[in-house]
């Protein structure tokens, strides 16, 4: 695991997966620094990772206060269990849906649960965090996380794009991977994670930015992009064009079969 910090009170987890054919995925998680420390999503649950180990180098795990799932999908929960064990203080942020789909991998004990809307924020002492349904999301437990006192925006899965190479995925700002390139791969990457915004009423889409340009962030954090430093603006507008993009058709079996005989030996 790659860690930084993307501020002053804010370190990346960053890890990455290859995508056949798409690229090579970042997945991060973060930690907020706030009075009441903050972990948010914890990671992949591959056998060869661990998280609590990982965010040790950071931080000690016991001084972990609040485990915020932006969603329970499988490369945002990897570490969740055992972080809750190793920070026997910490609450996992999630919705009502949210605990409910960690619970069908193991129960969630309710008085380890701290349920929060969009909308709706938590109290940390030097700061609040505020959660927000990003534009575009691939679980309906997905809440993201304005740092009303940093201007830091952590999006879940919303900006992601997989990138050409492992180090561009390993990047400390997206601008690495190129103004041209990052438009394509973002756009690749809404039609892959949020097929449903081909269906969607383009003005009402357009709409849903709107919490995230009232915040105005100083820093845009996604799970699957390297930090978004500069004015998110243009990404804003990439991401607009994601109801008009061609609908993404990932491989059938017909592909599987052909790649895998250019593997086999001759
Ligand atoms: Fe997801
Ligand atoms: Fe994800």
């Amino acid at each position: 695991m790659h860690t930084y910090r993307a501020h002053r009170d804010v370190t990346v987890l960053n890890d990455h997966m290859e995508v056949p054919g798409l690229g090579f995925l970042p997945v991060n998680a973060f930690v907020i620094h706030a009075a009441e420390p903050v972990v948010v999503d914890t990671g992949l649950g591959l056998p060869d990772r661990d998280f609590v180990a990982s965010l040790s180098e950071v931080m000690d795990p016991a001084d972990i206060r609040w485990i915020w799932i932006t969603h329970p999908d499988r490369d945002h929960t990897g570490g969740v269990f055992a972080l809750l064990e190793a920070a026997p203080r910490a609450r996992v942020v999630t919705t009502f849906t949210g605990a409910g789909i960690m619970s069908l991998e193991r129960p969630l004990p309710f008085d380890r649960i701290y349920l929060l809307n969009p909308g709706q924020s938590l109290e940390l002492g030097d700061r609040q965090l505020t959660g927000f349904r990003p534009p575009l999301f691939d679980n309906p437990a997905t809440v993201g996380v304005f740092d009303t006192s940093t201007g830091v925006a952590l999006s879940s899965d919303c900006f992601g794009a997989p990138l050409p190479t492992a180090e561009l995925a390993t990047a400390v700002d997206a601008a690495a991977a190129g103004a041209d390139d990052l438009r394509a791969a973002q756009l690749l990457w809404a039609t892959v994670d949020s097929p449903w915004v081909h269906q969607v009423d383009p003005a009402r889409f357009a709409a849903s930015f709107q919490p995230l340009r009232d915040f105005d962030p100083t820093r845009i954090l996604s799970t699957h992009l390297p930090p978004i430093t500069g004015d998110p603006a243009r990404m804003y507008d990439t991401l607009l064009e994601a109801p008009q993009a061609d609908p993404f058709v990932g491989p059938d079996q017909a592909a599987l079969e052909a790649m895998l005989r250019e593997f086999q030996p001759a």
